[in-house]
């Protein structure tokens, strides 16, 4: 299985993940010099006031007004430093949403992500929105605001590298901000824990060039490509006869169920089931023949398919470029 572990949140790809590392480093100088600090008071402390062979109690004190107020000043003034560039980080990192349309709606499902473009405001072709799953695509260079839900229980929006981690909660909508800075591949998962299947809830965003991103936009607007040959043809009819399309959506198709990912591009998304897989012949058919078997708990449900079926229907699915 593909394991894109460990992940870092020192790789840094957006100036949103750049400023909470910053804040990061002034932590961890701050706390260790506290530790500093008190490793060397208990030092001294222990060496001077160790047991002498004359064995003479050392002079007690009661009450030092100088070190009480030391004792509750710095610890405050260290706590005010933080409050206040931890708010300053805030406000850099994570600025109201306002009414701007957001640039893609992740909606956390058990087990997988959704992704949908809405088409632009105002856009004079009257395309519909994109939606696909779990490899999700986005410009670099540009500051883009990702809409968060969920459509079952809490999940947890987390790619390391962009910096915040962001919950996904039923009936609530939250956002994130992240300006990518270079083209490429990063990864995340899923950091609240949501049923049986949470660590198989991995996350890929795959960062396009502006031009790659509006190429790869409009390949996803078309409709799914029409099967090729007799044994994919025969799996798209089936596809058709049987339940799948109550869950499932393929563009240019009557199937239009928006419970499972959308499959009108299920062919190009490297892998498959969040992650789990690469998306081959091989692993569709063992994940429709069992699905339990291959994920327990995954919602998708197990169909009784003759062997000749289920070759005409993976036939079908990896044809869906
Ligand atoms: Cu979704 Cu954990």
């Amino acid at each position: 299985m593909h394991n894109p572990l460990p992940l870092s949140i020192f790789d840094a790809a957006t100036p949103q993940a750049d400023r909470l590392n910053l804040l990061t480093n002034y932590f961890i100088v701050a706390a260790l010099g506290v530790l500093g600090l008190v490793i060397g008071l208990l030092i001294y402390i222990t060496l001077k006031f160790r047991a002498k062979p004359a064995h003479v109690e050392p002079q007690q004190t009661l009450g030092n007004l100088k070190l009480e107020t030391a004792m509750i000043a710095v610890p405050f003034v260290l706590v005010a430093i933080f409050l206040y560039l931890g708010i300053g980080t805030m406000q850099a990192v994570l600025p109201p949403a306002d009414s701007r349309q957001p640039d893609v709606v992740l909606t956390g499902h058990q087990f997988w992500w959704e992704a949908r473009y809405p088409a632009p405001n105002g856009s004079a072709t009257n395309t519909a929105g994109v939606t696909t799953a779990n490899e999700i695509h986005l410009p670099a260079g540009k500051t883009l605001l990702l809409q968060l839900r969920a459509a079952d229980v809490i999940h947890d929006w987390w790619v390391p590298a962009f910096g915040p981690k962001m919950d996904m909660i039923p009936g609530r909508t939250n956002h994130l901000w992240v300006t990518i800075k270079q083209p490429g591949t990063y990864e995340g998962v899923c950091s609240e824990f949501c049923g049986t299947q949470h660590a198989w809830m991995r996350i890929k965003v795959i960062t396009h060039t502006p031009a790659g991103y509006q190429q790869w936009l409009r390949a996803s607007q078309i409709d799914a490509q029409k099967p090729v040959g007799q044994s994919a043809l025969a799996g798209a009819a089936l596809f058709g006869r049987s339940t799948c399309g109550n869950c499932h959506a393929i563009g240019g198709t009557k199937a239009n169920g928006h419970v499972g990912p959308n499959l009108t591009h299920l062919a190009s998304r490297s892998t498959m089931l969040a992650g789990m897989l690469p998306t081959t012949k091989a692993n569709l058919r063992q994940w429709i023949t069992d699905p339990q078997a291959l994920k327990p708990g995954a919602l998708m449900p197990k169909y009784m398919f003759s062997p000749d079926s289920l070759t005409m229907l993976v036939d079908y699915l990896a044809g869906l470029k």
